[in-house]
């Protein structure tokens, strides 16, 4: 038996913020670092394509996602990082695993079943403007996970119910073809913080309140700056558990800064101040990789080739297995 494997898929949408770096690479990347997993991690281009039709945002984000993790420190020696669209055997077994894929799993999507929802209140028709694309993406998934073996699948909580299908379209191929997949399991990390953006909702690209990772230090300053506070004037104490300011100075600090900070909420902090102390502290831990990202992103051909190199390191696992696959279930030479 070989390693324990770890699968995660970013769908390449968007500018990476400090809520995806702290919630999913801090973490991942902290969690390639063990040598007893071994780690996959992919740039979920096909997926991307569900979300966004503009080929130029596609391609930008790629980039952007693709070196900010880099840059962040993942490495690559040992973590396979690659790209999903470089995986041709993905979107076959997606053919492979629909063909087993109950309709009716599907149409129990939360995203899909979201999607009909907010048509029927705006009093369109039940599929409006929903793909195929939407509608299948869960099998998509299933591919991604299952091509790989990948026992634990870190996610967010929004992602539990397709790492789920992705088990049950396993188990079905598995009871009707022969055990070929290892069952996924989710996993959540309850101690990675779920940031609030700027409005204190949950930051999020499609709230348009987020804190990009590698803003320059005047723009990082800028937007620490227009964190929603409340009036309270310094001297006045302040309640940190419902601050923003408070909750992501919490994800950078160590157990003795957030306290040290509890207590001078407490003491009536002024906002003012409570900011220029964030962004010294966000600013310390990220300054030493944006200098490296930068670099990344006008030379895009470094990306390109470490991501070539994950490629051929990912089918030297897709490729006997897709191969295994198509024999099972009745494709292979006649002769
Ligand atoms: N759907 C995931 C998201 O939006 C991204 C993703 C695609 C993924 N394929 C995956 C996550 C496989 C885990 C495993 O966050």
């Amino acid at each position: 038996m070989g390693k324990e494997r770890i699968l995660t898929g970013i769908t390449t949408t968007g500018t990476p913020h400090l809520g995806n770096y702290v919630g999913a690479i801090r973490p991942a990347i902290a969690a390639s670092k063990n040598t007893d997993v071994e780690s996959f991690y992919f740039l979920a281009d096909y997926h991307a394509l569900i979300k966004c039709q503009d080929p130029e945002e596609i391609h930008r984000s790629t980039l952007e996602i693709a070196a900010s993790w880099l840059a962040l420190g993942l490495d690559t020696d040992h973590a396979v990082f690659y790209r999903q669209s470089d995986i041709p055997e993905i979107t076959e077994l997606t053919w492979l695993l629909s063909c087993m894929t109950a309709k009716g799993l599907m149409n129990r999507s939360h995203a899909y079943k979201a999607a009909v929802q907010q048509n029927e209140e705006a009093g369109e028709d039940a599929d409006f403007a929903i793909t195929m694309g939407l509608f299948s993406y869960p099998v998509l998934m299933a591919a991604d996970i299952l091509m790989f073996n990948a026992r634990q699948i870190p996610v967010g909580r929004d992602q539990i119910q397709h790492v789920e299908m992705a088990r049950d379209i396993a188990q079905r191929f598995n009871h009707h073809y022969g055990e070929y997949f290892v069952l996924p399991e989710a996993v959540i990390d309850d101690n990675v913080a779920l940031l609030q953006g700027l409005d204190g909702r949950k930051m999020s690209k499609s709230y348009g309140n987020t804190i990009p990772i590698f803003l320059g230090e005047k723009q990082l300053k800028k937007h620490i700056n227009k964190i929603k506070t409340n009036l309270l004037e310094p001297g006045e104490p302040k309640d940190p558990d419902s601050s923003a300011v408070f909750q992501i100075w919490q994800a950078f600090a160590t157990r003795e800064q957030t306290e040290a900070m509890r207590v001078d909420f407490t003491n009536g902090i002024a906002w003012g101040e409570a900011k220029k102390r964030l962004f010294e502290l966000v600013n310390a831990e990220l300054a030493p990789a944006r200098e490296r990202y930068e670099e990344l992103l006008k030379a895009p051909q470094e990306v390109e080739a470490i991501l070539r190199q994950g490629a051929i390191r990912a089918r030297q696992s897709s490729q006997p297995l897709i191969e295994k696959l198509r024999s099972a279930v009745g494709i292979s030479a006649l002769a």
